[in-house]
């Protein structure tokens, strides 16, 4: 049986070239959109099905405002770390 080719993973889309800050809970885990096609910015609402993107989990230390990347392109997700500025 031949080897299956690996899932082609299709190019993230920006959401926005700005982060999007959220009131986050300490102890909660949230899925941010890695896909850029979700409708519930910065969340996964699933659309990245077909893809080949998944979301991110990351679980707040502290219940604090942060700031997450709206552009996917970040080298720190999930926040935003200023790459949007060159986009
Ligand atoms: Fe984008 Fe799920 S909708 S990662
Ligand atoms: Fe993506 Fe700032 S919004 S790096």
């Amino acid at each position: 049986m031949a080897d299956q080719e690996p899932v082609t993973k299709t190019a993230a889309l920006i959401a926005q070239k700005a982060p999007y800050g959220v009131d986050v809970e300490a102890g909660k885990t949230y899925y941010w959109c890695a896909c850029g096609r979700s409708a519930k910015q910065p969340f996964c609402d699933g659309s990245h099905k077909g893809t080949g993107i998944t979301p991110l989990a990351h679980q707040a230390e502290k219940s604090a405002k942060v700031w997450m990347c709206g552009c996917k392109a970040t080298k720190t997700p999930p926040f935003c770390d200023g790459t949007h500025k060159s986009l």
